[in-house]
């Protein structure tokens, strides 16, 4: 059997090391993608040094987004050919086969995004996990998402929202980046977004209205937003969910307003107030939102085409595979500012 070279984590808390993994076929509705560019993620740190419930099965090769070219149809996939760029987030399932961070990964193929020749596989590699978690708990249905109206032109979503404001907490992660120009195409405004200030005219490219400086306390922020507007908050996206970010932007919110956090974490929440939390699960895997998934990935592709939405900054690591742990460091510790990490699996020697 075909090997190649996979990141393997032997069991939690042990370090990543570099192996071989058989080159698997694609069963029915998956495809056989070979890996140009895979991107880290911060879950990429934290489960390996603490564990998710999901990973059961110890070897295990890790990674959940890349893009590459489709090198193998399983059967029923009538939507891509082989030789197809393709940019995706994998099927979370902690199957090795089915992890990033190696030379040749399977896929979901009605969930994959085809590529625009106008962006680079390491842009490619920037975007589907960044991008799901705001899609997911903003347009679908209740009690999933909070169902406002995509920005899809077939459903009347583009600019819906014009003069409704919107909080996005950490408009510099990758998650918000993608936030602040979701809520641009769905007509949010203003749109108020905190970060390092040295990110700001990057954020306003973006669709951002107002940038507001990360270390303002949750005190002052209110009265900044306060001072941009004086219709009631009635959204927000907290990007990065500490406990303190959570809190900040659930406190903001007017009576009746909705909260999509990203991380589970403490909340104070005030009884009658009618403020919603939703807890956002970035992945269009989960048959609830699978058919909206692949719905939104096709609009996806056409907006990147477009430009009417960019990929984050990437910076690509040296080494392949060996590159990723001393990226996962930087990531741990927080040296990272609105970039995406980016490793070329077929790099790897
Ligand atoms: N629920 C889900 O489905 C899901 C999916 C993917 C990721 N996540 C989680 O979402 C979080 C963000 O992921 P990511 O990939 O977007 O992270 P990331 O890009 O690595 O986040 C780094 C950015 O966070 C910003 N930041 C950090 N602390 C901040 C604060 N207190 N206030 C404002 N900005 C702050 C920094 O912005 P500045 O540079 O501007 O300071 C930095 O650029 C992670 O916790 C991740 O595990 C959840």
């Amino acid at each position: 059997m075909a090997t190649q070279k996979a990141l393997w984590l032997t069991k939690v808390g042990e370090p990543l090391t570099i192996g071989q993994n058989t080159i698997p076929e694609p069963g029915p509705g998956d495809i056989l993608v070979k890996n140009e560019s895979v991107s880290l993620n911060p879950m990429d740190w934290i489960f390996p040094k603490v564990g998710f419930y999901m990973m059961k099965n110890f070897p295990v090769v890790i990674g959940e987004e890349g893009a590459g070219v489709v090198v193998k149809l399983g059967e029923g996939v009538t939507n891509l050919a082989v030789g197809d760029r393709v940019y995706y987030a994998t099927k979370f399932n902690f199957e090795s086969d089915y992890a990033a961070f190696q030379e040749y990964t399977l896929i979901s193929a009605d969930i994959a995004g085809k590529l625009p020749a106008n962006l680079s596989f390491d842009q490619g590699a920037s975007i589907c996990i960044g991008i799901a978690p705001f899609t997911a708990a903003t347009y679908v249905p209740e009690p999933h998402g909070h169902g406002y109206t995509p920005p899809f032109e077939s459903e009347g979503g583009v600019g819906k929202y014009k003069g409704h404001p919107i909080l996005i907490m950490a408009g510099g992660a990758s998650l918000g980046q993608y936030a602040i120009q979701l809520a641009r195409l769905s007509g949010f405004s203003p749109i108020i977004t905190t970060a390092s200030l040295h990110n700001k005219d990057l954020l306003i490219s973006l669709g951002a209205t107002h940038v507001l400086d990360r270390k303002l306390s949750a005190s002052q922020l209110k009265e900044e937003v306060a001072n941009i507007t004086s219709t009631p908050v009635m959204y927000a996206f907290d990007s990065i969910s500490l406990d303190d970010t959570r809190q900040a932007a659930y406190d903001i919110l007017a009576p009746g307003g909705k909260l999509t956090v990203v991380r589970r974490g403490s909340l104070k929440e005030v009884e009658g107030s009618g403020k919603g939390v939703v807890q956002a699960f970035g992945s269009f895997e989960l048959p609830r939102v699978r058919e909206f998934g692949g719905k939104f990935m096709r609009e996806l592709d056409s907006w990147l085409a477009e430009g009417k939405i960019k990929p984050n900054r990437v910076e690509v690591l040296p080494g392949g595979l060996h590159g990723i742990a001393a990226g996962l460091e930087r990531l741990e510790s927080g040296a990272v500012s609105a970039t995406k990490f980016i490793v070329r699996p077929q790099e790897t020697v």
